[in-house]
Formats: C-alpha cells, sequence, structure tokens
C-alpha cells in the first residue's frame, strides 16, 4: 500500500491520443460527472507527448511545478494543472510534496483548432499514475491502473476519460453496460474489426479559438429546457450504436454519429444565451458530404467536437477514394487546404 520514500527523483512519460466521442458528453454536475454515457474513438495521430521530472521539493503538503510547452515555459497551462494536481491529493497522494517539472508538446500543429485537453490531461494522469508506482501496489495491476488514470483524467477535463484505452471508451453509468460508471471510462471491446481501422480526418475550417468554452456551454445545459429529453435520448441512441457497432453496421452507425453531432450544435443554438460555434464552411462541409454520399453510395460520414470544424469518419477499405475527394472537394473548404488525417489507435504508450 502505500509506502513513503525519504528523497527521490526521477522521471515517468507518455503520449497520450485525443478521442472523439460518437455519442456525445454535453452536461454535467457535481464534480465532473456527465449528465449521460458517451463513447468514443480513441484517436491516434492527434497526441500529446509529456515527460515529468519529479524530485522531493521544499513544501511538504503541496505539490508545485513548472510547465514547458513545446521548449517554453506556459504559465496559463501551468496554473491549470497546478490546481487540477493539488486537487487530486486525496487520490494520488504520493504527489504531495513533489516538485514536478513537466514538457509537453502536441503532434497536431499550433492553434489548428484541435483541443489538446483531452490528450493533454490523460498525458498528466498517466505519469502521476506511473509515479504512483513507487507507492501504491495496486498500481501495478493493469485494469486498477488505467481506471485510476481514467478517474484523474476526468478530474483534469471530463472528456479526457476516454483518452486512456485502444480503440474505443465508454464514459458514464448506464443499465446497457455492467461496470460503467461516471467516475471513470472503461475500455468498450463489443466492436466489430471494421471499427477498429476506422478514419477520423479532421478538415480544419476555423484555427479560431472557441468564442464559448466547454466548460460554459456545460453548464449552460442545467437550464436548457430540453436537457432532459436529451439526457433519455443520448441514452436510446447508444443502445442503437452499441447494436450498430457489434454488427458491424456502417450506415446506422454514420446516421447516429451524425445525430448526435448536430444534436450537440443544436442545443447550443437552443441554450439562454444562444451560440452557434460551427461557420458557414462547416454547413457547407455537412451538405457537401451527404450530397457525395448520395451520389457515389460511398459510406462517409461527419462529426463535429464543440467547434466548427468536421470530422469526416469512414472505413479503410475506402481511404483512396476518400483522400482524393479530400484533394479535389473537401480541402477548398479549410484553412490554408489543411486536414489532420487520424484514424482509431491503439491508445497511450509510455516513452
Ligand atoms: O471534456 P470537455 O469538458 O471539454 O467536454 C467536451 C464535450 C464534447 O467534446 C463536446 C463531447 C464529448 O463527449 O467529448
Amino acid at each position: 500500500m502505500y509506502k513513503k520514500q525519504k528523497r527521490m527523483q526521477g522521471s515517468v512519460a507518455w503520449q497520450s491520443p485525443s478521442n472523439l466521442a460518437i455519442t456525445k458528453y454535453w452536461g454535467k454536475y457535481g464534480v465532473q460527472l456527465p449528465r449521460n454515457p458517451s463513447l468514443s474513438f480513441t484517436l491516434s495521430n492527434a497526441h500529446t507527448r509529456t515527460k515529468m521530472d519529479y524530485k522531493t521539493g521544499q513544501d511538504k503538503d503541496a505539490v508545485n511545478l513548472k510547465f514547458y510547452f513545446e521548449g517554453k515555459e506556459n504559465e496559463a497551462f501551468g496554473k491549470r494543472v497546478f490546481l487540477f494536481l493539488n486537487s487530486i491529493l486525496d487520490l494520488a497522494p504520493w504527489l504531495r510534496g513533489l516538485e514536478l517539472s513537466f514538457a509537453s508538446e502536441n503532434s497536431f500543429p499550433h492553434s489548428s483548432g484541435i483541443a489538446s485537453s483531452a490528450s493533454g490531461m490523460s498525458a498528466i494522469a498517466l505519469c502521476v499514475c506511473s509515479l504512483g508506482k513507487l507507492f501504491d501496489d495496486r498500481l501495478n495491476d493493469t485494469a486498477y491502473f488505467y481506471k485510476l488514470a481514467s478517474n484523474l483524467s476526468r478530474l483534469g477535463s471530463g472528456s479526457a476519460s476516454r483518452s486512456v484505452y485502444p480503440y474505443m471508451a465508454l464514459w458514464g453509468e448506464t443499465d446497457l453496460v455492467h461496470d460503467s460508471s461516471n467516475e471513470h471510462a472503461i475500455p468498450y471491446h463489443d466492436i466489430d474489426p471494421v471499427f477498429k481501422s476506422f478514419h477520423d480526418d479532421i478538415l480544419i475550417v476555423s484555427r479560431k479559438e472557441k468564442s464559448v468554452s466547454s466548460t460554459a456551454g456545460h453548464a449552460l445545459m442545467d437550464d436548457n429546457i430540453y436537457a432532459d429529453k436529451r439526457y433519455e435520448q443520448a441514452e436510446q441512441r447508444l443502445d442503437l450504436l452499441m447494436a450498430a457497432l457489434r454488427t458491424g453496421d456502417i450506415p446506422q452507425f454514420g446516421k447516429i454519429a451524425e445525430d448526435e453531432a448536430l444534436t450537440l450544435h443544436a442545443l447550443m443554438m437552443c441554450s439562454n444565451p444562444s451560440y452557434i460555434l460551427m461557420e458557414a464552411e462547416s454547413i457547407s462541409l455537412i451538405k457537401k458530404i451527404r450530397e457525395i454520399r448520395q451520389d457515389t453510395k460511398l459510406p462517409i460520414y461527419f462529426s463535429l467536437d464543440a467547434g466548427p470544424n468536421i470530422h469526416l469518419l469512414y472505413p479503410d477499405e475506402i481511404v483512396d477514394e476518400v483522400k482524393q475527394l479530400e484533394k479535389d472537394v473537401f480541402s477548398q473548404f479549410c484553412v490554408d487546404g489543411l486536414i489532420i488525417e487520424d484514424q482509431v489507435g491503439s491508445g497511450p504508450k509510455p516513452f
């Protein structure tokens, strides 16, 4: 169990991916607990690499740190990580009294409009759990390790809880899956192999910061008159999605992915105050994707996160046709033609 050591020094490092929710988490309560379950693809190319150096510090009660992002000290993010780590000392007591230095970098370009909180927070949580192995023997059990990593990630950023598992992860309690939990995500295995190599290329239509943060967006759900119906709907769609994933039903999967993305943005538009995160190009791309699907019968679908960029979802077997469409059609709607190519991946790795 918890073993205290006198003086210590060393480092741990993790690469952790971003993820894309197919059924969306939107609305929370308590300390980062979701109002409905969400099921996501773990991505591969969009990831954060974080090295954490640790040593015994002067302050016995708190954890202190410096945070370097791409070689430069980032005080704003350092402050957020400081608050996060000091808030989890009950769950990770080995951090107390340590001095940490983080060096972190993202695989995706600066200001690409892609949020890095899921990959960034999960990489930090995984480093904390690796260090914890020196103090708490339970962390040598793989299932326990990832459960705690997911729980800590959640406290850093809700959706980050889903980044610690390969292929797909489910976060949020539901009667449909017996060991599901609001406190941590679980790996989701019941999927046809076609989804394990699914593509998710991100069509970048804006690099700007979001005008309304996710934190503010979740809070607006508290007074959204459609909230209760929405939480019910999320559970029903999860049920349908699970069946589509199990049977390899791509059209049904794609329908749910698109309905969920549009519902997320509709909820923003009917919040009070209302707001819109899509851009004109987001709508143009949505229409184009549907038009091309109708004309060519290619199984291409879209999703969106809380932002204007379009995630283009399709199976590996049509990769050549889609790359051609990206070049000829979709890139024209993107800032500087930027498309970030990604695919479902095998989860985080230490390095
Ligand atoms: O993890 P947060 O608080 O940034 O919320 C993210 C919510 C969505 O990305 C819009 C949906 C999801 O389930 O990831």
